[in-house]
């Protein structure tokens, strides 16, 4: 008998490391040299870049597909694109939903997204886009992770009945507690609003992640709402706040001040880098602010923060494939994260920084883990961030999901040496 299920021999793990790692009854149960071992498939991967899947925890599923429908949103901005969302899911059945959805995680699969964490919008009495994500969870399970967050897409209190529905939402299921507090009416709604949501969390014991301070308002402040309400309740490791763009136009003095306090109160950040930098400073002519959030003062403060995807074709965001490199590629770019060592950080966001965010339980490449992982047609981290290769074998919870031939071929037509793609 084998003793292996799977075999990937010959890679480079993320620290540049060459090591096999053998997965038996999905999970890996040897990493290191396995000359002799016997499995049912041998993968070569022979200088290949073997990581631990790719993950997202912020994505849009309910929207995700739907570019173009009712309409492509004119203006770019965030809140026309608030307002096609609200006409699309009256006409979207559950059918329907779950269907684009299905799809987006096919897409996923292929390029080794494993994870992901997806709001969910619980305005609507009818809670359809929960009923769909929630069959979906149950339907992709075995190869793919989602976790939802309840998201009251129209302001907790702005819009009729979204505390109740988001409690329904809650109860039918739903992971995470999400939020919009600059959504709000006035800055005084969006501060209770946080509080309120931080404790509908305590109470149940849930995590919580808030779209937080999307704009451009430098007045914006609802992060340090949810730093203090993270402390008082002792949410600290579960809470994230995502986007935090007002950060990029707050006055420096103040965030020396607010910096240390969500890294006291272990508040996590996700900025979404290719969303946010078509979305924000549509108000601005020039200079025009690119609309991120501070992400390496954070990381240098100790604020783990990871990248998110957000949108692919949707009423915000009309491209994407659901690569994480992709968005790893734009934060790099946008965040000016250029040196060797933050180029290296980019990719560890968007697998291990990224799952430890989002609270995964077994990920990772080492001997016990969920037998979960991606070969890359890429030599390092960098490369593989460069290139955005292409995924060449992916395994999901001991299974084989996804696997694509090394292509060569097109490249060789271009007249470009392959040596200009790979591992020089
Ligand atoms: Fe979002």
């Amino acid at each position: 008998m084998a003793e292996f299920d799977i075999l990937v021999k010959g890679g480079v793990l993320p620290d540049g490391r060459q090591a096999d790692i053998g997965i038996r009854d999905g999970f890996i149960a040897a990493v290191g040299e396995l000359f002799g071992s016997t499995a049912r498939e041998v993968i070569d991967a022979s200088g290949d870049l073997v990581a631990p899947p790719f993950v997202d925890p912020h994505f849009h599923m309910d929207a995700t597909l739907s570019y173009g429908t009712p309409r492509i949103n004119a203006s770019g901005t965030l809140l026309e694109g608030i307002a096609l969302w609200g006409e699309l899911r009256e006409q979207a059945t559950v059918d329907e939903m779950v269907a684009r959805a299905l799809a987006y995680c096919d897409w996923a699969v292929s390029q080794g997204l494993l994870a992901i964490r997806s709001h969910v919008d619980t305005t609507p009495a009818h809670l359809r886009g929960v009923t769909a994500l929630i069959e979906v969870r149950e339907k992709v399970k075995d190869y793919l992770d989602l976790q939802l967050v309840a998201f009251p897409q129209d302001g907790l209190y702005r819009a009729q009945g979204a505390r109740e529905n988001l409690i329904r939402a809650l109860d039918m299921g739903v992971d995470v507690v999400g939020g919009i507090p600059h959504f709000e009416r006035t800055m005084e709604d969006g501060r209770a609003s946080v509080r309120d949501l931080c404790e509908i969390a305590a109470d149940r014991g849930l995590p919580v992640d808030m779209h937080c301070d999307e704009t451009d308002d430098p007045a914006s402040r609802h992060i340090e709402t949810l730093a203090y309400e993270t402390q008082r309740l002792g949410l600290g490791g579960r809470v994230v706040g995502s986007h935090l763009t007002s950060m990029h136009s707050m006055d420096n003095y103040y965030v020396s001040k607010l910096l240390p306090l969500i890294a006291e109160a272990q508040v996590a950040a996700i900025p979404n880098p290719l969303i946010n930098i078509v979305l924000q400073g549509r108000h601005d002519s020039y200079p025009k602010r690119r609309g991120l959030t501070r992400v390496k003062e954070m990381q240098a403060m100790g604020i783990p923060v990871g990248w998110g995807q957000d949108c692919v074709r949707d009423p915000w965001y009309s491209l994407g494939t659901a690569d994480m490199l992709d968005v790893a590629f734009m934060g790099l770019h946008v965040a000016q994260m250029t040196s060797p060592e933050e180029m290296r950080r980019c990719f560890d966001m968007v697998t291990e920084g990224n799952a430890s965010i989002i609270g995964l339980e077994g990920y990772g490449l080492h001997e016990g883990a969920v037998g979960s992982l991606v070969v890359l047609d890429a030599g390092d981290p960098i490369e593989a961030v460069r290139l955005r290769p292409d995924r060449l074998w992916v395994i999901s919870k001991g299974k084989v999901v996804s696997r694509q031939a090394r292509n060569d071929a097109r490249l060789s037509l271009t007249g470009r040496p392959d040596s200009i793609r790979r591992r020089h």
